[in-house]
């Protein structure tokens, strides 16, 4: 049986104050220990004060939210996994779509990504999805496709086992539109038998999160398919109230 798993990816928001109560918030509503998995991405900056205040929770995780995908060495400006991990990260969200379309990340960086991550014992967080565009030309299976190949190509069966994807259709992010459970369902069902035809232990344990709009309002709905494992929460994430409200729908 998979877990459910919500993952708040807090994006380059925030500041000592507000993060404090928005920890303070969550570990007060969710209780020491329940039934999901609960992941905290804030920006690089917080994961001290992250990992202190969640520390004595077991439910709850915390991950960065991108890692180089070299260990150590003369990388100006970046964060390597060991980094990540010396302070306690457990998980590493790679290949948003912000990091694609903003950083230019190819699919053969992200899975160098998920690759550096598994590396140092970081669970990557692998996300994927399709633009406005590529949908309505009716390219959704071929991107997505793509954009899984790539990582599967390069880490094998093993490492597979150790990596989460996050399908968050682009259109979906940030807009209000979210997918509509059956349109979410159809994706993740396809990413899971994509995976099956070459991993299948892999693919039936795999973990497959749905981001983009995900609310409290539309959580169930969108956990309740069989192929949504979770969700990964952007701006919803930001609110102690509305986090908690998807957490308790998964
Ligand atoms: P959103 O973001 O929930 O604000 O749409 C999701 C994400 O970017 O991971």
């Amino acid at each position: 049986m998979r877990r459910t798993m919500v993952a708040g990816n807090w994006k380059m928001n925030g500041n000592q104050v507000s993060v404090a109560g928005l920890l303070d918030g969550v570990v007060e509503g969710l209780g020491k220990s329940g039934d999901i998995d609960v992941v905290i991405c804030p920006p690089f900056v917080y994961l001290p004060m992250v990992a202190e205040k969640l520390s004595s929770h077991e439910m709850l995780a915390w991950g960065g939210q991108n890692l180089d995908t070299h260990a150590s060495g003369a990388y100006t400006g970046e964060i390597a996994g060991p980094m990540l991990r010396d302070f306690g990260c457990r998980f590493v969200i790679v290949g948003h779509s912000e990091r694609r379309s903003h950083y230019g990340e190819s699919d053969l960086i992200v899975a160098e990504k998920a690759a550096a991550a598994l590396e140092c014992g970081l669970t990557p967080i692998v996300c994927m999805g399709e633009t406005l565009e590529e949908r309505e030309a009716d390219q959704t299976e071929e991107v997505v496709g793509r954009q899984l190949d790539a990582v599967v190509v390069c880490l094998g069966s093993e490492a597979l086992e150790h990596m989460v994807i996050a399908y968050e259709p682009v259109w979906a992010i940030g807009t209000g539109l979210t997918a509509t459970p059956e349109q979410a369902q159809a994706v993740h069902a396809f990413i899971r038998q994509r995976l099956s035809a070459s991993h299948a232990r892999a693919a039936e344990g795999m973990q497959i999160l749905y981001g983009g709009s995900v609310k409290p309002g539309n959580a169930s709905a969108l956990f309740s398919q069989p192929d949504i494992d979770g969700g990964l929460i952007g701006g919803a994430a930001l609110d102690a109230d509305d986090f908690l409200g998807i957490c308790k729908a998964g």
